[in-house]
């Protein structure tokens, strides 16, 4: 594929992207590298609505196919939030410090099941010819009792994912990619650019 737009303004999110689509892509425009796009309102009631209609809406505007992700985290003990909140989980405008401080003072005299947690990123891809394709992944695991490493972004301190000894943010960005709900979603996109490209 000749250009393709990443409908994020997050530095991290771009990262991991390129890593994956690496060599699939001949060029990869962020959405600040296009300044005249509207900004997506995200009010969806679930992640394939906010990423769907981010991709719709960023497609229309610049005539290019467009790659749009929703992800975030869901907390069983709180009834799956912050979910499509998780970017603002402490008020509007919350950084991740002020989110994960959140969250720990959310989570604090619950019993330790409520801890069972999952990221879920759901990508849309829209492309002017009309296609619309939707692509998910979740990773399981608990919320530990305080910050644990420096690297990934958001909650990633605070996510001990199952079967492993390290928290998100004590990963590589390899290893991330790898086991990540994002790397998970990315993979079956990517899957599906091969195909539709042979
Ligand atoms: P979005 O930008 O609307 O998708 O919001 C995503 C929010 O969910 C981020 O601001 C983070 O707080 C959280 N989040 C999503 N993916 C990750 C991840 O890989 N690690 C840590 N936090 C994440």
């Amino acid at each position: 594929m000749k250009q393709l737009v990443v409908a994020t303004r997050n530095h991290g999110k771009l990262t991991e992207i390129q890593a994956v689509l690496d060599g699939l892509v001949d060029e990869l425009l962020c959405i600040t590298d296009l300044p005249d796009l509207p900004e997506t309102v995200e009010d969806g009631a679930t992640f394939v609505d906010n990423a769907l209609k981010k991709a719709r809406e960023a497609s229309q505007a610049c005539g290019l196919p467009v790659l749009a992700d929703d992800s975030g985290l869901v907390v069983d003990g709180l009834d799956g939030r912050p979910g499509v909140l998780s970017a603002r989980f402490a008020g509007p405008g919350a950084d991740d410090a002020a989110n994960n401080q959140k969250l720990l003072e959310e989570l604090a005299f619950l019993p330790s099941a409520s801890r069972k947690a999952a990221f879920v990123c759901v990508m849309a891809f829209v492309h002017p010819d009309g296609t619309e394709q939707v692509f998910q992944g979740v990773v399981t695991g608990h919320i530990l009792n305080g910050l644990r490493g420096d690297g990934g972004f958001g909650y990633d301190p605070l996510f001990l994912v199952d079967g492993f000894r390290q928290t998100m943010a004590e990963l590589s960005l390899e290893e991330k990619n790898r086991i990540s709900h994002r790397g998970q979603a990315l993979g079956a996109f990517r899957s599906y650019l091969q195909r539709r490209e042979r």
